[in-house]
């Protein structure tokens, strides 16, 4: 089990990677303690939920609104939940996202962790504060940055995940390596079939690294006013492909990431041989998605993202394996080189 602590302004957050999930219940206070979940999680593992109350939520993106937010707000104040309580949240990145939110604004804020269910969540959404809900089709629009109190990654619990949501997952750990970690690239490629195989042993180490990389750039920079922005390499694009798809946040950002490392390569930040790996990789676990967004499509959903300040957007480049870089550029420019993109290809 490795242990890794954020240190932030405010707070410390605990994530332990490689402990088994039923450790959180030796770390919950002994009154006021719920649950929130998903259905998935609740049918897989709601019998060892001892005898705390669990409001579960519809799994899957659309359970990310205010509607949710504020009907288990209400299953809060209802079970007698005070600012003395406590939120454990079992899941993915949606629960956390949902859980974490509510944590966060209810009764001005109450204390939470996680039991960290799937590969995404592990490798990025659970780690970092990060929470929040869609408005309409805008990705992420009302949410906070917080704490979870600790964070529990069990990689027993990967085994059980779908196909397709542990390749989404993937794509996140993929994204780790090409901004921060040259050495997490080279292991991620010569272990393609193991990872496959879903070794636990693998995973723990693999998620540890890519925990650890997480860990250093929210301590420092919690709030994302510089060097947090790297982790989003691959969301402008993703998220505009995600909303307009409607497919899982892992296959979305790694079509992002496709385009970004093209736009990269086409800037001479990165050589066609770096290029070629990165898109290799990619496509070794089948997560590049057809781009069939159209270029007004493109432009309402990136006109909408967080990272764009008045006609120019934070955009996450590659500057060689292992190295993220971040330019102010204008929005104009991300949109004409899809175009040009999607006419090459
Ligand atoms: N998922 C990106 C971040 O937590 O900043």
């Amino acid at each position: 089990m490795e242990k890794i602590t954020i240190n932030t302004s405010c707070c410390r957050s605990e994530i332990l990677v490689g402990e088994k999930w039923e450790t959180a219940f030796g770390m919950l206070p002994e009154k006021g303690v719920v649950i929130i979940t998903d259905d998935n999680v609740n049918r897989l593992y709601g019998n060892k939920f001892q005898k705390i109350p669990v409001f579960s939520i519809k799994p899957g993106e659309a359970s990310k609104k205010l509607e949710v937010i504020e009907s288990l707000a209400a299953k809060l104040l209802e079970e007698g939940i005070d600012r003395s309580g406590f939120i454990l949240a079992a899941g993915g990145g949606v629960v956390c996202d949902v859980a974490g939110f509510l944590a966060s604004i209810y009764m001005r804020g109450i204390r939470c962790g996680y039991i960290s269910s799937t590969l995404l969540s592990q490798v990025d959404a659970s780690t970092g504060g990060k929470n929040g809900v869609n408005l309409g089709d805008t990705k992420n629009m009302l949410g906070t940055i917080r704490q979870p109190e600790f964070v529990i990654c069990d990689p027993e619990m990967l085994q059980t995940l779908p196909g397709q949501e542990y390749l989404s997952g993937l794509a996140e750990l993929i994204k780790t390596a090409i901004i921060g970690d040259k050495e997490l690239f080279d292991h991620i490629e010569r272990s393609s079939d193991q990872i496959l195989s879903r070794n636990s042993g693998l995973l723990t180490s693999l998620v540890a690294k890519s925990v650890r990389f997480k860990g250093l750039v929210v301590s420092e920079d919690e709030f994302e006013t510089g060097l947090r922005r790297i982790l989003n390499f691959g969301h402008t694009y993703g998220h505009a492909i995600e909303m307009h798809k409607g497919v899982k946040h892992g296959f979305a950002v790694a079509s992002g990431m496709e385009l970004a490392t093209e736009f990269s390569f086409e800037k001479g930040l990165i050589n066609y041989e770096e290029k070629s790996r990165i898109i290799r990789l990619l496509n070794r676990f089948e997560l590049i998605e057809e781009l069939d967004i159209s270029y007004d499509q493109l432009e309402k959903l990136v006109l909408h993202d967080k990272k764009k300040t008045g006609s120019e957007i934070h955009f996450v480049f590659t500057n060689g394996i292992g190295k993220g870089i971040v330019e102010k550029v204008p929005v104009i420019d991300v949109l004409d080189f899809y175009k040009r993109f999607r006419a090459k290809n």
